[in-house]
């Protein structure tokens, strides 16, 4: 079941795309250039306006801190967890610019979704909550405590302390069981849909968030975690031993040894930026060192053909991607430019790769009325109309708007830690929402406005369309 190489067969597709809906390349001359800082920082500009044209939630009657969704109660395409993706989006693209414009907007929106107990888990999405939806959201408050974003009024909960909720909520008995000999469930509520599965998602956040703590607290409880997460992560081969592919997931009814095994770019991008903090947090031990370049190497192997963002499991194939999938080029794109300032050795390897594929991303942003609309397919260099395929929202958006703004890296301070920040943490973060999420009313499969991944429902057709096209050739 190999499937062809990604680049011949996304160009292949976007060909007989092009054939059928009659669109010219080139009908609009490219928009953004990205050749010197002021012109990375000018794009960056314009990319985060219109991708802010996607958020409502600064507008009277709507909901600070969320894209309008989600798509189960027909509010829109985005679900939850996307809306924090996006504040971090903007919380990197302010570190990297300087452009201080959406601060207020992004601040209003992390603080309105903290919930009662300063952790992320705000009632309106505690039924459908998922670890790695929870996870979204922390990760991007440790990384305003990072970037030393500015701290919210004193009578608020503190980045810091925010990204410590979530984890100390995570790391809690009740969301850990003995089923595969450990392991995070992706769901929460026991009666979710896919809470019989064991994801890398769910435990790379959490993975992640625990190397980031460690580092930045110095408080080796989190490290422990951390490496407690990842050893597991190896134990049932999420992540393949010989060529550190990164899998998706597996069953409990299993004991975990089903692995669905769709490759995700962001579930490898995570774990190998998780590895980055741990080998800085380590003072460079060699097996940080070893899982940070074995990652890397596979990243770039897999997701990265032509040096061009590719999404492997769904972008060969027509309306394959979800509008989760849609934004995870930009995760992609910020996670690694961060990893060369944790683990300087492999600047030389990353920055070069990552200024090809925002280049190709900037290319093809040449739609809509402005002419200046990005969207997903950024190895064919043309943009592909949202007529023919519905690509051009709030991820593909954000996709080119981290792409380019991650360019400014290496004029960038590397993530502060207590010794630098000006966070105020909190221990005791997250302790009051013991017990807090109940199996409610059940949810079904239909109902569950959930995060990144609807994989186990759509793996089986997207593989059963790679080895059709496989044999095809
Ligand atoms: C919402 O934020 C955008 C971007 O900063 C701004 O242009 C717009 O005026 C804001 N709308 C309201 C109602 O504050
Ligand atoms: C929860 O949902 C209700 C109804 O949509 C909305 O009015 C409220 O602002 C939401 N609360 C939060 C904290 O987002
Ligand atoms: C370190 O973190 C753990 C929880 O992760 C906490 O129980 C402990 O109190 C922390 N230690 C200090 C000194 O803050
Ligand atoms: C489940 O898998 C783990 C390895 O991940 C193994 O150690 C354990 O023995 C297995 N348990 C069962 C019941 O097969
Ligand atoms: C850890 O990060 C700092 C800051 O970027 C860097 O100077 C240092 O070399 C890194 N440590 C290792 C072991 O690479
Ligand atoms: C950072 O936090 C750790 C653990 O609480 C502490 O030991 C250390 O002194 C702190 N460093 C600074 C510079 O505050």
């Amino acid at each position: 079941m190999a499937p062809s190489s990604p680049s011949k067969r996304s160009v292949r597709w976007l060909a007989a795309l092009l054939a059928t809906s009659g669109l010219l390349p080139g009908a609009h001359a490219q928009y953004y250039n990205i050749d010197t800082p002021d012109q990375i920082r000018e794009s960056a500009r314009g990319l985060a306006y219109d991708m802010m044209l996607f958020y409502q939630g600064n507008k009277s009657g709507e909901i600070p801190g969320i894209l309008p969704g989600p798509p189960t109660e027909h509010k829109g395409d985005y679900y939850w967890w996307e809306g924090g993706a996006m504040m971090g989006t903007f919380v990197d693209y302010w570190f990297l610019t300087g452009d201080t414009s959406y601060n207020k907007v992004i601040e209003e929106g992390m603080i309105h979704q903290v919930g009662p107990n300063a952790d992320y888990m705000p009632p309106n999405h505690t039924a459908s909550l998922g670890n790695d939806d929870q996870g979204f959201w922390g990760m991007s408050a440790m990384l305003a405590a990072e970037n030393k974003f500015p701290n919210p009024p004193d009578d608020k909960p503190q980045w810091l302390a925010l990204a410590q909720g979530v984890f100390h909520t995570q790391a809690s008995p009740e969301r850990h069981d003995e089923t595969c000999n450990g392991g995070l469930r992706w769901q929460v509520p026991p009666t979710n849909a896919g809470y019989n599965y064991k994801n890398t998602i769910a435990n790379a956040c959490f993975f992640n968030l625990g190397a980031r703590l460690a580092r930045y607290t110095s408080n080796d409880s989190y490290a422990v975690w951390a490496e407690k997460t990842f050893d597991w992560l190896w134990s049932v081969e999420y992540i393949d031993h010989k060529d550190w592919r990164v899998y998706d997931g597996g069953h409990v009814e299993h004991n975990c040894t089903d692995v669905n095994k769709a490759q995700f770019s962001y579930n490898a991008a995570l774990l190998l930026h998780g590895c980055a903090f741990m080998y800085n947090y380590t003072d460079g031990k060699e097996i940080w060192k070893d899982r940070v370049d074995n990652l890397l190497k596979g990243i770039l192997r897999d997701f990265f053909p032509e040096d061009i963002a590719y999404e492997l499991p769904c972008e060969g194939r027509q309306g394959a991607c979800t509008a989760d999938m849609l934004s995870f080029k930009g995760y992609v794109h910020r996670w690694m430019s961060v990893v060369t300032k944790l683990a300087p050795h492999t600047a030389e390897i990353i920055l070069p790769v990552l200024k090809t594929s925002a280049a190709a991303a900037v290319k093809q942003c040449t739609g809509g009325e402005s002419g200046r609309k990005c969207g997903f397919y950024w190895s064919g260099g043309v943009y592909v109309d949202t007529n023919v395929d519905k690509t051009s929202g709030a991820g593909e958006a954000m996709g080119a708007l981290a792409a380019v703004s991650s360019l400014l890296i290496d004029q960038a301070p590397p993530p502060a830690t207590n010794a630098t920040g000006i966070s105020r943490g909190d221990p005791n973060a997250g302790s009051r929402s013991r017990g807090a999420v109940e199996p409610l009313t059940p949810i079904t499969t239909g109902d569950r406005a959930g995060a990144a991944i609807l994989t186990f429902l759509i793996l089986g057709g997207a593989i059963g369309t790679w080895s059709w096209m496989s044999l095809g050739d």
